[in-house]
């Protein structure tokens, strides 16, 4: 029994001892090349000169490549064909590469990389939401709208309403290892990437059209990220595409990484969102009607910007029931990175838009927030009967909603009524230091909205001495994807974990995979091989049952153990067995999510297999004067279904709710009026440290199994949490709203700048 099992991630070892190998830590072959990419230095406009005389005579320089250098295509987008390599005569952002440097070392490249004469005709840049509106520079021509009743006449007619707006600011991704990839040349042509990406065969696929070749030509390989996050979706595909372009130019192997500064100059982060909402609703919270309408900045290139934008209006209900409800959506495209993927894709966006307006409610009608939750939660005893509140706003029936019985359980073992009280009791008694309580769910949808991307595959071998050998096309960016699906061959075939080794991910062996994302990794690629181990479990069930006379139903697997009748063999012994009798101990696997349909252009369908849930409750402290808080405790409760393994999933939990919390309250992106991003170092872009988190912090695992048929019954774990941060952000403002005066108009991150103002504005009782 290896599922279930709260074991370490299988690198932890080689994590905490400085072992485990990124791509910058392998040992490179003789003559190996090193690229650095020469910056626009403006934000939009046209490059008039372009002398690289400087940069060719520097010294270790060996080639110098520009977009008219380049053999194929020019494009590392993963989608709309917008994003050039290298920049063909117009600059869209500060940090666009426009020129690639190979030389002998990293340092020779980059220093080159700097003195490149270039001279622009500059334009005024579309920098803000509202310049690039005016300009209407938008993806897709427009706003995108979705409705679900009629939410005009509904606002008309309730009793009691809010209006607001919140800016919600992005979030720079700061993976502990940088971009980084190696291509190496093979003698026939071929080319062998290894890459620090969440989609290997999306780079195969961006290489091989850069070097005009078929994908058989081109493998990758992707043994581990420090980190991703979603960062490493399509951000990856520039550095591969580089080396493997450079590697072809210079017949040597390439290398490239970007330094810090560089990484956070040129990559997307997370989109960030301004949402104004209008919502209708009963003298007891009940909401009538919403109307949202989501901006963001999308960023110079499409991207991901799309699917992301979706994704957030299809969070836009969270956990409630709203019977008429608009979103407008407004996705433009504006002079700085090309804003990508990053834990959530979207949906931690549009949960908070509603989670402001809930909390919202219960500040005009002074009652307490909980109860407006519970109030409006999803009502699944409510099916069947006359009105069903059950159906989200793109018409998905829920068929399985945990969170009115989590979100009791979490007030009662975390004492939300006593706190309520002590909270009110503490403020009273004190000016300067202020409290806030919030208790947040998070109901989150599982599976890529795209839905052909709900596949995955995997390759098993069974060595003749019994050992296990398996590939599955996830990723391991340190969420622990491999022990999760070692755990699930080796329940499968009745061995110890020992027995199972997990290699790097590799286009040669799974072929034709999806990003490791939308926090699938387990669920696909768990099916896919338990599918294929089910393959060989059978081919050796049906040749021992035939060699010892017995009924193949006789043959049990387990404890390293083959069962035959009477006769008890190893693993190992019934392995050679097989391989004796000239049966095949290799077998593929094969998995797609069954039961989901959607069409983005109406914003109907059933998109999602199942929800994740959970909900944190945070108690948070402000310092009315200077603006600075502290999370004094936080109790979570989450959803992982049958656990694959608790301890990892507890990980999950406790660090996407800290990653959500520092987006909410401290993570700052601040670009000046050039489009230049200031914030582009760890000197000037803070992430939660260690002395962040809460001082206590309970994370327990709701432990009901998956209502639907996922691998072992678990559910993915790795983005729902970071939702469970907005609790702090709600906690905070809770904390302001105890300075008196309306609700507080608090954006975010809740910087203590911004929680200072957001004081100082409570009219009448700030201080
Ligand atoms: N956990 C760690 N340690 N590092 C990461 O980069 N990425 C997150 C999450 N947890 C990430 C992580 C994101 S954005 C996703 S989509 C999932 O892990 C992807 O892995 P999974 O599908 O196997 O959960
Ligand atoms: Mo995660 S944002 O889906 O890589």
């Amino acid at each position: 029994m290896s599922t279930g099992q709260p074991l370490p991630h299988d690198s932890a070892q080689l994590h905490v001892t400085g072992q485990a190998r990124y791509v910058d830590d392998i040992p490179v072959p003789a003559g190996t090349l090193h690229l650095a990419f020469g910056l626009s230095t403006v934000a939009r406009g046209a490059i008039t000169a372009l002398d690289l005389g400087p940069v060719r005579a520097a010294p270790d320089v060996v080639a110098v490549l520009c977009a008219a250098d380049l053999p194929h295509a020019n494009d590392v987008s993963p989608a709309a064909h917008d994003e050039p390599l290298l920049a063909t005569g117009r600059v869209h952002y500060v940090g666009q590469p426009i020129f690639l440097v190979v030389a002998r070392s990293h340092r020779a490249a980059q220093r080159a990389a700097r003195l490149a004469q270039i001279s622009y005709a500059p334009e005024t840049p579309l920098l803000s939401i509202e310049e690039a509106m005016a300009a209407n520079s938008y993806f897709e021509g427009g706003p995108i709208t979705w409705a679900m009743g009629d939410v005009d006449t509904a606002l008309a007619q309730a009793p009691h309403h809010v209006s607001g707006q919140i800016e919600i600011g992005g979030q720079e991704h700061f993976y502990l290892e940088g971009q980084a990839a190696l291509a190496l040349p093979n003698d026939d042509g071929a080319c062998h990437v290894i890459s620090s990406t969440q989609h290997p065969t999306e780079v195969q696929h961006k290489v091989a059209e850069a070097l005009g070749l078929p994908m058989h030509m081109v493998r990758v390989e992707t043994r581990r990220m420090g980190g991703a996050f979603g960062g490493k979706e399509s951000q990856g595909n520039a550095l591969a595409v580089a080396c493997a372009v450079a590697a072809r130019a210079t017949g040597q192997p390439c290398k490239m990484r970007y330094d810090r500064d560089d990484d956070m100059m040129i990559t997307g982060k997370r989109h960030d969102f301004r949402i104004s909402y209008r919502a209708g609703f009963d003298g007891q919270g009940r909401l009538l009607a919403v109307d949202f309408t989501h901006y963001t900045r999308g960023g110079w290139a499409q991207d991901l910007t799309l699917p992301v934008a979706d994704r957030a209006m299809l969070h836009a209900d969270n956990a409630y029931f709203i019977p008429n409800m608009r979103i407008e959506s407004h996705r433009l495209r504006t002079n700085t990175q090309s804003a990508t993927a990053f834990r959530g894709f979207g949906g931690p966006q549009g949960v908070l838009g509603i989670e402001r307006v809930i909390d919202h409610i219960a500040h005009h009608l002074g009652q307490d927030p909980l109860q407006i939750r519970q109030r409006n939660f999803y009502d699944m005893a409510s099916k069947g009967s006359n009105s069903p509140r059950i159906r989200t706003h793109y018409g998905m029936e829920l068929r399985d909603f945990a969170l009115p019985e989590m979100a009791s359980q979490l007030a009662e073992t975390a004492q939300y009524a006593t706190r309520r009280a002590a909270v009110a009791a503490w403020n009273r008694d004190n000016a300067l230091i202020k409290r806030g309580l919030a208790l947040t769910p998070v109901k989150f949808g599982i599976s890529f909205t795209l839905t052909h991307l709900n596949q995955a595959g995997a390759l098993v071998h069974i060595y003749q001495d019994g050992s296990v050998h398996l590939n599955h096309g996830g990723t391991e960016m340190g969420q622990g994807l491999n022990q999760k699906v070692a755990q699930v061959a080796a329940h499968a075939l009745g061995v110890g974990l020992g027995a199972i080794r997990i290699t790097a991910t590799d286009t040669d062996k799974v072929p034709n995979t999806s990003a490791t994302a939308a926090s699938s990794g387990s669920d696909l690629n768990g099916m896919a091989v338990a599918q294929a181990c089910a393959t060989l479990r059978q081919r050796l069930s049906a040749h021992l049952a035939a060699r010892f006379g017995v009924a193949e139903s006789e043959i049990r697997f387990g404890d390293g153990q083959v069962q035959a009748g009477q006769t008890t063999l190893s693993f190992a012994e019934a392995a050679a067995s097989a391989y004796m009798a000239r049966i095949s101990l290799s077998a593929t696997g094969f998995y797609k999510t069954p039961d989901i349909t959607w069409n983005r252009q109406t914003g109907r369908g059933q998109p999602f297999f199942y929800f994740a849930h959970g909900v944190a409750l945070t108690e948070a402290a402000i310092d009315v004067l200077t603006g600075e808080t502290r999370l004094l405790r936080t109790d979570i409760l989450h959803d992982a279904g049958n656990s694959l393994n608790p301890a990892l999933d507890i990980g999950q939990v406790e660090g996407a709710f800290v990653q959500g919390a520092g987006w909410l309250t401290m993570e700052e992106l601040v670009w000046d009026a050039t489009g230049r991003l200031r914030t582009h170092a760890p000197s000037t872009y803070k992430i939660p440290a260690a002395s962040d988190t809460p001082a206590q912090f309970n994370v327990v695992l709701w432990p009901q199994p998956n209502g639907v048929e996922t691998i072992h019954r678990s559910k993915a774990v790795g983005e729902p949490p970071f939702m469970l941060g907005i609790s702090a952000f709600l906690a905070i403002s809770d904390a302001i709203a105890a300075c008196g005066g309306a609700y507080p108009a608090l954006d975010a991150p809740a910087t203590p700048e911004t929680i200072r103002n957001a004081v100082k504005a409570q009219a009448t009782h700030g201080v």
